[in-house]
């Protein structure tokens, strides 16, 4: 990456030491992120979804999201509490229905299949869209090593060399300089920030074409957050990413969609898709701008 292109994470890194940053500066974070725009990148057709609804038991908790998400994109999910974005990725990778009551409607196309047809092979799903919980959850009586590896067991997935995959992983991840002498010791004993880089490396051995994380830098510390941050930036020329974020200055670095959820009173809705810097300078509904110029939420 050019010295230029570091120059808004430099930035922000002294920023996020000192206090919040006034909301109408995202606008300005947005800007500098240079956004990537679709047909930009062959990567395949992309992550559709298509009137996806969600229910817990009786509860409707999602109501008819229609989101594309264009190869080698990073898409920001942002909403108040409770609106529904957890729900939603969980149904871009067939999570959703681990849980008991859950039920879905609508269609989720992954280059152009829907995820959701008879006969579709929900492990070679998950493969394909992988995912990054809030905590890090290495295993933990695992090495470093075989944390990394874990996924291609699980897959029964082989690969001709272990040793170059662990390292191209754990490189991707950012996090190969800081573990490549130590590679034998726990996933466990690494701090939370290495811990969440080495779940990104895990997801990454079993080549996933899309990349779903959910809130991935809550429990993480501002320089940890920020090199979660340099690793999506890396990782989207080759993944699409999805991220779920409550934190705005985050989803104005990284991404170059935002869409704005909300449950006013009833199921969760997308109120608004566009590239972020749109987003957060000139959004079309009065309820998003409402929530990034954070007078509620
Ligand atoms: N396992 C569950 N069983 C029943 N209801 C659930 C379950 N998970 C979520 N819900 C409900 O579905 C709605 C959407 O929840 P969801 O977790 O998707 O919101 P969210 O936008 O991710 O919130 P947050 O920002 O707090 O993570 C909420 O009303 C929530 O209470
Ligand atoms: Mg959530």
């Amino acid at each position: 990456m050019a010295e230029n292109e570091n120059e808004p994470i430099e930035n922000e890194r002294e920023n996020m030491d000192k206090t919040e940053i006034a909301p109408s500066s995202l606008a300005g974070i947005a800007a500098g992120h240079q956004p990537k725009t679709p047909g930009s990148n062959v990567m395949g057709v992309g992550l559709e979804a298509r009137g996806v609804h969600a229910w817990f038991g009786e509860k409707h908790a999602l109501s008819n999201v229609s989101l594309d998400f264009w190869p080698g994109t990073v898409t920001a999910l942002i909403g108040p509490s409770g609106c529904g974005k957890s729900t939603f990725i969980r149904t871009l990778n067939r999570m959703h229905e681990f849980i008991p009551t859950a039920a879905m409607a609508g269609e989720v196309l992954l280059n152009g299949e829907d995820i959701y047809a008879p006969g579709v092979d929900v492990t070679k799903i998950r493969l394909k869209v992988g995912m990054v919980f809030q905590k890090p959850n290495p295993f933990p009586s695992m090495t470093i090593a075989e944390n990394v590896l874990a996924g291609l067991k699980l897959a029964q997935l082989k690969s001709e060399n272990k040793d170059d995959l662990l390292e191209e992983c754990l490189e991707r991840a950012g996090l190969w300089s800081e573990v490549k002498d130590r590679l034998n010791t726990y996933g466990g004993a690494l701090s939370g920030g290495q811990q969440q880089r080495l779940c990104i490396a895990r997801s990454l051995a079993v080549r996933p074409q899309v990349l779903l994380m959910d809130e991935p830098c809550s429990a993480l510390d501002p320089g940890s957050t920020l090199k979660i941050e340099e690793t999506i930036s890396h990782l989207s020329s080759s993944v699409t990413i999805i991220i779920v974020t409550h934190n705005m200055q985050q989803a104005a670095r990284v991404s170059d969609y935002t869409a704005f959820f909300l449950s006013a009173g009833g199921p969760g809705q997308m109120v608004e898709v566009g590239p972020t810097n749109e987003i957060f300078s000139r959004p079309k509904d009065k309820r998003t701008e409402d929530y990034v110029t954070g007078r509620f939420g």
